[in-house]
């Protein structure tokens, strides 16, 4: 076995731990907090709660709260302007994966003073960050847990992957309580980004046997609670295995990578700043397809962690059965149409393909798709 690096950081998973933001920001040594988070995670009162936990541990802090979906380099710029004018020294970030990943695109900035942008690809970060505080309020996105970040270069209007041990947070305090107040769409696509982690780290070929551990655990846990999460938002027994699902998931991910996924939502997340997760559910049946005979064996064990037994049916009839369980799947829980129904014109694909070759994350797919491939599988999620 080569010996294999795994990187996570100190996480603490349990209901209430969002009270403890203003405990672990002291033992950081902080002086005054950088609260990163979004208008909606304010008005779901999460950004209070962590608001109140750093009053009561007596330290001073500042509100950014300029982030939208899919976080622009505009965004982490005026941020970190922000962060370096306040004299700020320590950043908590409470939200989804945009509040989460615009807040360690801060830290880099805040100490490399450059722009974000500059940073692009793996390993390309110099000083470390300030330290980091994570509190998700999704379930999936795992920016939390992950040495990923990811930005939209709004100039060229494409995502950028920051990947880097320096963007791991410090800690992560995960909190299932913080997704009960997640509307029916929101925890369908995150949960669904959550699968995907596990399924493409799964498949990555840079995958390993404690990636693999984590990924088909977070594949049967979203596979048995995602429907109950849907259904019954408040009900922590299902709130509580899609909150361990994204962490396990992104464990996996973190490490091993991902593949044509989400180098394809990559693409039209940046291209037409549409929602991550929405479009990782409608690519990933048609990415199965396109990948399975490469490696045969590892779809299987992920349709048995998904509840379907196909290890003796023929190849083709096995790639099927998975690949309609996973489109039934995603549109039981409610994500339905196609790339058309999200605002896409057939003229745009040409250059969608273009920029998810770029990707770095198409380099992990356990077959290298050439341009027309990519175009082809946009085609069937038309
Ligand atoms: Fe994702």
């Amino acid at each position: 076995m080569e010996p294999r690096k795994f990187v996570a950081p100190e996480f603490i998973l349990r209901e209430g731990s969002l009270e403890l933001a203003g405990l672990y920001a002291s033992n950081l040594d902080a002086k005054k907090v950088f609260l990163v988070t979004d208008p909606g995670v304010i008005r779901a009162g999460w950004a209070g709660k962590v608001e109140n936990a750093l009053a009561q541990a007596g330290l001073p802090f500042v509100v950014f709260s300029d982030v939208t979906p899919n976080p622009k380099d505009t965004e982490v710029m005026a941020g970190a302007a922000l962060y370096l004018r306040e004299q700020c020294d320590v950043i908590v970030a409470v939200g989804g994966g945009s509040p989460m990943d615009c807040a360690k695109g801060i830290g880099v900035v805040a100490s490399n003073r450059e722009n974000i942008l500059w940073f692009e690809g793996v390993d390309q970060i110099e000083k470390p960050c300030p330290p980091l505080i994570c509190i998700p309020t999704t379930a999936g996105t795992a920016a939390d847990i992950s040495q990923f970040a990811i930005i939209t270069d709004t100039a060229r209007k494409v995502k950028i992957a920051i990947i880097s041990k320096v963007v791991v947070p410090d800690l992560a305090l995960v909190d299932p309580l913080t997704t009960t107040t997640m509307p029916a769409d929101l925890t369908a696509a995150t949960g669904i980004d959550a699968l995907v982690h596990a399924i493409e780290a799964y498949v990555s070929n840079a995958n390993s046997p404690v990636t693999d551990l984590n990924a088909l655990e977070a594949i049967r846990l979203v596979s048995r609670n995602l429907k109950g999460a849907i259904e019954h938002p408040l009900d922590l027994r299902f709130r509580n295995p899609m909150m361990l699902a994204s962490l396990l998931a992104g464990m996996a991910f973190s490490n091993a990578s991902l593949g044509l996924v989400h180098a394809m939502a990559h693409s039209l997340g940046g291209f037409a700043d549409l929602p991550h997760g929405d479009c990782n559910a409608l690519l990933l049946e048609h990415v199965v397809a396109f990948n399975f005979d490469s490696v045969p064996e590892r779809y299987v064990s992920i349709a048995k962690a998904f509840g379907l037994e196909i290890i003796d049916l023929p190849k083709a009839e096995q790639r099927t059965r998975l690949v309609d369980a996973l489109r039934r799947f995603r549109i039981e829980a409610g994500v339905t149409g196609g790339l058309q129904e999200m605002g896409m014109k057939k003229t745009d694909l040409a250059k969608l393909a273009e920029n998810a070759l770029q990707d770095p994350c198409s380099v992990t797919n356990p077959i290298q798709p050439t341009l027309q491939d990519i175009e082809m599988i946009y085609e069937r999620a038309f």
